[in-house]
C-alpha cells in the first residue's frame, strides 16, 4: 500500500522546503506540482506559442516529463507568471492532474505539494497539511531569499506580487486554492523551518498511528 502526504498552501509559505524534508524523513518520493505547471509554461514560451490557447497548452501539458523537473531552471518570474495563466485552464489541469495522480501511487509513499493536492489530486491522502503564513511574512521571505542570492529586490513589488498570486490561486473557478476539510493547518508565520518541520512530523506521526 502506498502512503500519500498532501501539502497545499499559497506561494512562498515554505511548502517546498517542508515537503522535501518530509520526503527525506519518511523515505518517500516527492513531487512539487507547481513545477509541472511551470514546465508546461516554459515549453510554450520556448516554442513561441500563445499562452491563451487552451488546446495548444493542453498538448504541451500532456508531454511534460515528471522525472526531469528542476526548479532552478523553472524559477524565472516570467515562467511563474505564465504558469499561473495556464493553471486556470481545465484541460491543462486535467492533463497534469492525471500525471500527478500516477506519481502519487509510487511505493512506498509519496509527498505531493501544490494548491489542490488534498482537494482534487489526492483526496484520499493519508495526511493533508495546509501550510500558510501571512502575506507580509511570505513577501519578506522571498525578499530575503533574493537579496541572499546577491540580487536587488523591491519589497513593495514582491508584496504586491504575493497578493496578486493569492488572488489568482484562490479566485480561479477550477480547483481554487483552499484547505481540504480534513487538512491540518500549519501557520508558519512565526515559526522557523525546523519548528515547522517538527510540527508537521508530529501531525504526520499522529495521523499514521491512527491508520
Ligand atoms: O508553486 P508555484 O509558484 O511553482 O506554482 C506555479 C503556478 O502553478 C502558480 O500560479 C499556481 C499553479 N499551481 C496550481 O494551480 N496547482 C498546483 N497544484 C500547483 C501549482
Amino acid at each position: 500500500m502506498t502512503l500519500t502526504i498532501a501539502i497545499d498552501g499559497p506561494a512562498a509559505a515554505g511548502k517546498g522546503t517542508l515537503s522535501r524534508q518530509i520526503a527525506e524523513e519518511y523515505g518517500f518520493h516527492h513531487l512539487d506540482t507547481g513545477l509541472t505547471y511551470r514546465a508546461t509554461a516554459k515549453a510554450l514560451l520556448d516554442a513561441g506559442l500563445p499562452l491563451d490557447d487552451e488546446a495548444v497548452a493542453e498538448r504541451m501539458a500532456l508531454e511534460v516529463e515528471l522525472s526531469g523537473l528542476d526548479r532552478s531552471i523553472l524559477s524565472a518570474h516570467a515562467i511563474g507568471e505564465a504558469a499561473s495563466k495556464i493553471a486556470v485552464m481545465p484541460a491543462v489541469r486535467r492533463a497534469l492532474v492525471e500525471a500527478q495522480r500516477a506519481f502519487s501511487k509510487k511505493e512506498p509513499g509519496t509527498v505531493l505539494d501544490g494548491r489542490d493536492i488534498g482537494t482534487v489530486v489526492c483526496p484520499d491522502a493519508a495526511v493533508k497539511l495546509y501550510v500558510t503564513a501571512s502575506p507580509e511574512v511570505r513577501a519578506k521571505r522571498r525578499f530575503d531569499e533574493i537579496v541572499g542570492n546577491g540580487a536587488v529586490a523591491d519589497y513593495a513589488a514582491i508584496f504586491d506580487d504575493v497578493k496578486k498570486r493569492d488572488e489568482r490561486d484562490m479566485g480561479r473557478a477550477d480547483s481554487p486554492l483552499r484547505p481540504a476539510d480534513d487538512a491540518h493547518l500549519l501557520d508558519t508565520s512565526e515559526m522557523s523551518i525546523e519548528a515547522a518541520f517538527q510540527a508537521a512530523k508530529s501531525l504526520i506521526d499522529a495521523a499514521l498511528i491512527k491508520k
